[in-house]
């Protein structure tokens, strides 16, 4: 049986100034930045990227950008690119948050090509799906699940797809406080899984890394952790505090 490592990375959304965010990574550096139980990956805003590197550099903790464009360079206004992202030593991105699916208009084909330009850019894909709470109510989760993670990764080998994560993120758990129950939660985790044996076949599967995200804390953290195919957690709000986002990281080294 593969153990699939941990994996904790916090979504800063539009929050933290460059110096806020030095300031919150260095605590995080002093706490987590020599462990190696659990991979940490802190997402800032574009501006703060650059100065966050800095301040992560010698540590174990990973640098994330929060979107980006698929295309390498050109005339597209207020869009950043993977190789931009590259030459300030980010290793994963987000891709496919439901607030660029919903606010942004992002749809699963142009999900998909940056995605493609991720990988060919050896950057990791965080890729976020979810339902919202009508297509919940409606009992339509599992479809539109299925549909998001087909269609984000379409084109993608086998080989690049175990290096692939994916976030887990039922819309109506964002910021609400409301958390998925853990039989909720694991349930469209071992969905995904199975998906992704369809695709990838059962060794890739058994790599790729699902996290769960949506009002993830360190008091709910431990249960959602242990579940079989929760391997780890895309956290909003907690990831903002050095003190919580730590617990959350110690929580996932806690769990055999
Ligand atoms: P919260 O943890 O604030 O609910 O946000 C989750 C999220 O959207 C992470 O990408």
């Amino acid at each position: 049986m593969i153990i699939r490592k941990k994996l904790i990375a916090g979504n800063w959304k539009m929050n933290k100034t460059p110096a806020d965010g030095v300031a919150l990574v260095t605590e995080l550096v002093a706490a987590l930045g020599k462990q190696t139980d659990v991979d940490v990956v802190v997402c800032p805003p574009f501006t703060g990227l650059e100065s966050a590197a800095k301040a992560l550099d010698g540590s174990t903790i990973k640098l994330g950008a929060q979107n980006m464009h698929f295309e390498a360079s050109g005339a597209f206004t207020g869009e950043v690119s993977a190789p931009m992202l590259r030459a300030i030593f980010a290793t994963h991105v987000i891709l496919g948050h439901s607030e660029r699916r919903t606010l942004f208009g992002e749809q699963d084909a142009f999900i998909n090509k940056k995605v493609i330009a991720a990988l060919k850019n050896q950057l990791r894909p965080i890729l976020c799906v979810g339902e919202t709470l009508a297509e919940r109510e409606a009992g339509t989760t599992l479809k539109v699940v299925q549909t998001q993670v087909e269609a984000g990764l379409e084109g993608v080998s086998k080989e690049q797809a175990a290096t692939v994560v994916i976030a887990y993120e039922p819309v109506w758990a964002i910021g609400t406080g409301k958390v998925a129950t853990t039989d909720q939660a694991q349930e469209v985790h071992a969905y995904i899984r199975g998906l992704l044996v369809k695709l990838f076949g059962d060794a890739v599967a058994q790599k790729v890394r699902i996290l769960y995200g949506g009002s993830m804390k360190p008091a709910n953290a431990p249960e959602l952790l242990s579940q079989k195919d929760i391997d780890g957690g895309l956290i909003g709000g907690a990831s903002l505090e050095a003190r919580s986002f730590t617990d959350l990281v110690k929580s996932a080294a806690a769990v055999k």
